[in-house]
């Protein structure tokens, strides 16, 4: 049997599957690990967390005993996007990496931006605006925060990056999670010499770039040795997690768009033609098809803001599923499933690290408005499911906005694993909600991504439209319409009311 693999490096966790030829999943395993804030907005992983999950969960795919490892043709990587592993002159980390949702870069994105020449110079050169979660501020934090890294700094790389690094000894990248460091110039699909140029940056900090489904490097004795993998596997460029999920949820022609909450939420769109606005407001990429891009917005803590919960006050729960053996989720939902629709008046505002898409602000804050008397539990966790989904309307807006019809929306993530989450998105998005045969997001995206590296698809949609299809819709609530209409409305108030409390709170 033929199989590739997909390893998805997460902020939770990492996940790796092999799939065949048909799209079948033949085997997965995943680990956890924790993410660490040592000062408020700061968000750090050491990549050796990503490593030691890496060996083992390919370790414990292979000895499912499935497939021999010599049956792999091919791997593909997907991970977290924008987070920065600084490495030293013989490969060694020089610090812990930054993660996409680390906010302590505004002020090296005012830097960015001036020396870019201003925000519309910057999109056209990148398609994206200075965004604090985004790569390139990283790099200048590092110069101006901690010069003597700095000095040692000789090359940059993704967190899946680091990994084909470790497992094949090669530095290299692929466009859709090079689009993530605002150091591309999307439209063309190369590092932007001319950013880099302003920005005094040296362009041998940066890996070549591949497109996603081609051959990137092979794995090494070394990382053969550590994983249990063939020396000689090819790994193929693979793509950053939205990009990668969206070709595991068979995101690869216009009008089809993906809703994924997993620890951020996203709302991803195919795009034929790199576009441009100048303001920004959605995110602009290179879509792991060659010759396709992509726009998202990106809700920096939607799932993240249910885990949040789950590990702060849901220590019950968390011991009662242990005992019942079920996921700690279900029973949190099962909680929120006897709070009304609108929580009887009280809004989530998941802004717990900041946030992007729309507002693009670090200093934005999550909090619960319209508490009375009468809220419980199950109001809090309902509030929360809700307020994750009027983010993602956020994004929605914009990209309708933007004048793409939307045919269907697809989700996946946590948020299309569990039946009242479905309901509220389908709700508050006023759209029916779709989802696919594949609930394995990044990990089979890249997976699949691999099985076209390899040669047993010729192209990308291929591949999805011989393995991906829609398993089941839940219809939205048509008599609720108004009422979520209306919910949502002052959600996006509350936000603009808020705003200068937010940075006062910054300065206090
Ligand atoms: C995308 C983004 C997040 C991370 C974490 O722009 O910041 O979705 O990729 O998964």
């Amino acid at each position: 049997m033929g199989v590739t693999l997909g390893i998805d490096i997460g902020t939770s966790g990492t996940k790796t599957l092999a799939i065949d030829e048909r799209g079948g999943v033949v085997a997965s395993a995943s680990v956890e690990y924790p993410c660490a804030h040592p000062l408020p907005g700061w968000s750090e992983q050491d990549p050796e967390l990503w490593w030691n999950a890496t060996i083992d969960t390919v370790r414990a795919v292979l000895k499912a005993g499935t497939f021999k490892p010599a049956d792999v043709k091919g791997i593909g990587l997907s991970g977290q996007m924008h987070g920065s592993v600084f490495l030293d002159a013989s490969g060694k980390v020089i610090r812990p990496a930054l993660l996409w949702n680390d906010q302590r870069t505004a002020a090296e994105c005012e830097e960015i931006e001036r020396l870019a020449g201003g925000r519309e110079e910057l999109v056209r050169m990148t398609a994206n605006p200075a965004l604090t979660g985004f790569t390139a501020p990283k790099i200048l934090w590092l110069r101006n925060h901690e010069p003597a890294s700095f000095e040692r700094l000789k090359q940059v790389l993704l967190p899946k990056d680091y990994i084909r690094y470790r497992l094949t000894g090669t530095y290299a990248t692929e466009v859709s999670d090079a689009s993530g460091t605002l150091l591309l110039d999307v439209a063309r699909r190369r590092w932007s010499g001319e950013l880099l140029q302003k920005l005094d940056l040296d362009a041998s900090l940066l890996p070549a770039c591949y497109e996603s489904p081609e051959v990137s490097a092979q794995v090494s004795e070394i990382g053969g040795a550590a994983t249990g993998l063939l020396r000689g596997t090819p790994v193929v460029g693979g793509g950053g997690d939205q990009p990668a999920g969206a070709v595991g949820n068979g995101i690869v022609r216009a009008g089809v768009v993906s809703a994924t909450m997993g620890t951020s939420g996203v709302v991803f769109a195919h795009a034929e033609e790199p576009g441009f606005d100048p303001l920004g407001r959605l995110q602009r990429g290179c879509h792991a098809v060659p010759g396709a891009w992509h726009v998202m917005g990106v809700v920096l803590a939607a799932g993240g803001s249910l885990q949040w919960y789950r590990n702060r006050f849901g220590e019950h729960e968390v011991e009662e599923a242990r005992q019942r053996n079920v996921d700690p989720y279900f029973l949190l939902t099962e909680l929120a499933e006897q709070a009304e629709p609108g929580s009887e008046g009280l809004f989530f505002l998941p802004y717990l690290t900041g946030e992007r898409t729309p507002h693009f602000d670090p200093h934005a804050k999550g909090g619960w408005i319209g508490l009375t008397v009468r809220h419980g539990r199950t109001h809090l966790i309902r509030s929360i499911l809700e307020g994750a989904a009027y983010a993602m309307r956020d994004s929605l807006e914009l990209i309708r906005e933007m004048g793409v019809s939307i045919h269907e929306i697809r989700l996946s993530g946590g948020g299309a694993r569990n039946a009242l989450w479905k309901r509220i998105q389908a709700d508050i998005y006023g759209q029916d909600v779709a989802t696919v045969n594949s609930s394995e997001g990044p990990a089979f995206g890249v997976a699949l991504l691999a099985q076209v590296g390899v040669g047993a698809f010729s192209t990308v949609p291929e591949a999805c439209d011989a393995t991906i299809s829609t398993v089941e819709r839940t219809p939205t609530n048509a008599e609720l319409k108004p009422f979520y209409d209306k919910s949502y409305m002052i959600y996006r108030q509350l936000y603009q009311s808020l705003k200068s409390s937010f940075q006062a709170i910054d300065q206090l």
